[in-house]
């Protein structure tokens, strides 16, 4: 991300804040993974947004107007010892000189100095129940300012959750953004692609997981955007399988939901292809119905449209096609009012992508679904799973298929950002021969 994005995030904020008042943004906590090793740190993506500052242990505060300074940072200071065992520091130099902070502060100091900050502030934008212990130190601060009021001290006494103002600027992607965004989808491509190269009967899915993650890393993803969904057979079924330890085996489906992250940005794809490389006839009757739902719920992706056509549109083209491979029975408009899909199609046809993989943004504004709009960015993810049982007919068992694509609004419409990663029938079977 260039430099010049954060200040800019960050003004368009306080300008929406108006002045006289304060917003307090901490980053993500470090988490145990055991005794003396922490998970990999990845900031807190509302604090990375306005910040671009990678290390843990840190508060952004932001207070428009103020003449000494509106973006105040508390961070780790340099120290000598501590950069020697776990790497270096920006220090409260480096806040200002690298991040661009006009004033930095050592995290140790946030108690004595926080509650001074808030000194004459009306609203205080904040958002409570990711941390407790935050929580109650901003409610603690607060107190404080208002113990000094028979001095004089005004203390704000309005508290407003960051998330409305701040999620609603993430979800409109900057040129940026969309970089960001198509390089970790492409990183992906790359990966999936391997995936269908490499796979053949006999090996296990975490094989298939590695070769993935080797993709991922090896162009710059240091990390998936979540942990990579790779299911075989009845696997395949299991909407969030992540044990990825089976063994492939012939006649099955393979189903990989993969997707690196890039600079912050994730990307979310899904593509399904047989273990041995050949659909047989049952899988590939269902991959073409959940091709054909996915393609038409991508054709709804244009601007003015709501976020719930492409929903709709595959709910129609699914349950047709379960009406006429004899999956479903009874009359289509009674079907789709009964949700009958839904033994079948369990979850909902995409959600917005971001920095995050389940990406903030309200999807319906004043009780209504909204509508899409150039610079959002969405999943495409129709499926279909039949786990044995459920009254099926036995050949229909273990298929479970799912088809996922990263696509943008554009003032035309859409482009998919995924769009060059294999998914028609002829051409998976060709990259896997
Ligand atoms: N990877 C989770 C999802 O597709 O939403
Ligand atoms: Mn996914
Ligand atoms: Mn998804």
């Amino acid at each position: 991300m260039n430099e010049k994005e954060f200040p800019r995030r960050r003004k368009r904020l306080m300008d929406m804040m108006g002045d006289e008042s304060i917003a307090i943004i901490p980053t993500a906590s470090v988490h145990i993974r055991n005794r003396d090793v922490e998970f990999p740190f990845r900031p807190d993506s509302d604090f990375y947004y306005l910040t671009g500052y990678q290390e843990p242990t840190a508060v952004a505060v932001l207070i428009p107007g103020r003449i000494s300074g509106e973006f105040v940072l508390f961070c780790r200071e340099k120290d000598a010892k501590m950069e020697t065992w776990h790497g270096r520091r920006t220090g409260l130099e480096g806040a200002c000189d690298l991040y661009g902070a006009d004033d930095a502060f050592p995290i140790d100091d946030l108690d004595d100095i926080l509650p001074g900050l808030l000194e004459g502030r009306e609203r205080i934008f904040y958002t409570m129940g990711n941390d407790q212990a935050y929580d109650q130190r901003v409610v603690g601060w607060v107190k404080q300012v208002r113990d000094m009021s028979r001095s004089g001290v005004h203390a704000p006494d309005e508290f407003i959750s960051l998330t409305h103002i701040l999620h609603e600027m993430r979800l409109y992607k900057s040129r940026q953004e969309i970089t960001a965004i198509r390089q970790a989808v492409w990183i992906s491509g790359l990966g999936h692609q391997r995936a269908m190269e490499v796979c053949r009967p006999g090996m296990t899915e975490y094989q298939i997981e590695a070769e993935l993650l080797h993709e991922f890393m090896r162009h710059g993803a240091r990390s998936p955007a979540y942990p990579p969904i790779v299911g075989s057979g009845a696997n395949s079924c299991i909407l969030h399988y992540t044990e990825n330890r089976d063994e492939l085996r012939a006649g099955d489906i393979l189903l990989i939901d993969a997707g690196a992250e890039y600079d912050f940005y994730a990307s979310d794809i899904t593509r399904s292809f047989p273990v041995s490389g050949e659909f047989s006839r049952e899988q590939e009757l269902i991959y073409e119905l959940v091709l054909s739902a996915q393609l038409a719920a991508i054709e709804q992706v244009k601007p003015g449209n709501h976020w719930n056509d492409p929903h709709d549109t595959a709910i129609e083209v699914l349950t047709d096609g379960l009406l006429e491979l004899g999956i479903l029975r009874g009359t289509r408009k009674k079907l789709i009012s009964d949700q009958a899909y839904s033994r079948y199609y369990m979850h909902r046809t995409g959600h917005w992508l971001g920095m995050d993989v389940h990406d903030v943004g309200d999807y319906k504004l004043d009780g209504e679904w909204r509508m899409l709009d150039v610079g959002m960015i969405l999943t495409v993810e129709p499926g279909l799973y039949f786990p044995p049982g459920r009254g099926l007919a036995k050949k229909w068992w273990n298929i479970g298929i799912r088809i996922e694509d990263d696509v943008l609004v554009t003032p035309t419409g859409h482009d998919v950002l995924s769009k060059h990663i294999p998914k028609g029938v002829a051409e998976i079977e060709r990259l896997m021969s």
